[in-house]
């Protein structure tokens, strides 16, 4: 039985396969039981991409978060080169953040949180600037925004540069076709839409891109491609010891994705999103951006007035539903419902019986606040301010 239901983008409540698919007999991972793990892994990631040209791509896997994932190709893609950072949230932020570390030569175009790119002005960078690498983030998270793939993939290709995603939180919910956008390297991890438990993530990348990562020097130990791929290339294994049971995991989410099927998967997180979301326009809540930007894997609405969202949470939480606050400049004024992992149809009607009661009571307190000191301010001096009054007993 599970404590909470996690309607986060991410952990998530994992399947009974899952849970199952770790309580394997121990294997060491320098023999082969893992190599043949690892091959399945991968071969089943490229699955998952519906990638045409097999042979022409490989997947690494990283014992870490998916920031794991993020400072491997950031730091392992750009040599000396330049890198251009897109960033419209949170986690072009932190693209940027980490890409200063490892590149001398880092660029940014960052956009408003929430806000889509202005294509002419990315297009005319490009064009003036002498960029190797161009890096975003494809579902930034912090807003629920779906940034163009096949616009920038397009870009980067026309100015002969090497495009890097962040596909952290939506790998496994919304098609990423590697081919068609031109992306070089795409990151993700176990624990967003495939549904796995935190701990890994992994590098998809055309194999030509991987081969070249070794002319470029180390930038670091633990998270350097070349390395991954080396070790995968001639031994099917990992530089390191890896989270072994975390694999077998990953493994098995990735058959049970398979075998639904992947286009199959993708539509039946949307249909989940659209009922979320139909359930809570039904209750008069407003979304942060319009619907068609979003990702399928969560929403993120606005914070209704007279309520905190502090509150909201705690209420929730006591009903064994968590959801996740607004972050940064969104703080206080967002909260961010997921729709990703083990939540069936009937939990989703679950979640909006829940929100609802709690938006209706804490509205509820919030005007039996506001009553005393209206009727105070009528009794004792008549102030003819009751909105003033209003505006600092719920503030
Ligand atoms: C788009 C995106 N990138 C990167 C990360 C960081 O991933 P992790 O917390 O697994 O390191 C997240 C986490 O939510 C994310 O949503």
């Amino acid at each position: 039985m599970d404590k909470y239901l996690l309607f986060t983008p991410g952990p998530v409540n994992v399947a009974d396969t899952l849970r199952a698919a770790i309580c394997k007999a121990d294997i060491c991972h320098r023999e082969p039981d893992f190599d043949e793990l690892l091959g399945s892994i991968e071969n089943k990631l490229i699955s998952l991409f519906q990638i045409r040209n097999r042979a022409r791509y490989r997947a690494v896997v990283i014992t870490g978060s998916g920031t794991s994932a993020n400072e491997a190709m950031l730091s392992s893609v750009v040599g000396k080169g330049a890198i251009l950072i897109l960033s419209n949230g949170e986690f072009g932020e932190r693209l940027h953040k980490t890409s200063v570390i490892h590149n001398k030569n880092t660029h940014l175009i960052a956009m408003p949180w929430g806000t889509p790119f202005d294509m002419p002005q990315i297009a005319a960078y490009l064009q003036t600037h002498k960029i190797d690498v161009v890096a975003m983030v494809h579902h930034e998270t912090c807003s629920g925004m779906l940034n163009p793939l096949a616009q920038i993939g397009a870009m980067a290709k026309a100015n002969a540069a090497l495009f890097v995603v962040d596909g952290v939180s939506s790998v496994g919910a919304e098609m990423i076709d590697m081919e068609a956008c031109n992306i070089a390297f795409v990151s993700s991890s176990s624990s967003k839409a495939i549904g796995s438990y935190p701990g890994l993530s992994f590098v998809v990348g055309r194999k030509k891109h991987f081969k070249r990562l070794k002319r470029h020097a180390a930038k670091t130990t633990y998270l350097n491609l070349a390395t991954f791929y080396a070790f995968l290339k001639h031994h099917r294994q990992t530089p390191n010891t890896p989270a072994v049971l975390l694999f077998f995991a990953l493994e098995q989410a990735l058959t049970d994705i398979l075998c639904e099927g992947v286009m199959k998967r993708y539509a039946r997180i949307k249909a989940r999103a659209d009922l979320l979301r139909e359930g809570m326009r039904r209750l008069n809540l407003d979304f942060l951006i319009e619907e068609e930007d979003m990702c399928s894997i969560l929403t993120t609405v606005r914070v209704p007035p007279s309520v905190s969202v502090r509150d909201i949470r705690d209420r929730l939480r006591a009903k064994s539903i968590i959801i996740y606050e607004g972050k940064g400049c969104f703080s206080g004024k967002v909260f961010q419902v997921g729709n990703i992992g083990e939540l069936s149809d009937y939990d989703i009607r679950f979640f909006l019986a829940a929100l609802k009661d709690v938006l209706l009571t804490l509205q509820a307190e919030a005007t039996d606040l506001v009553a005393p000191v209206r009727s105070k301010a009528a009794t004792l001096v008549m102030l003819p301010t009751p909105t003033h009054a209003r505006t600092k007993a719920v503030s």
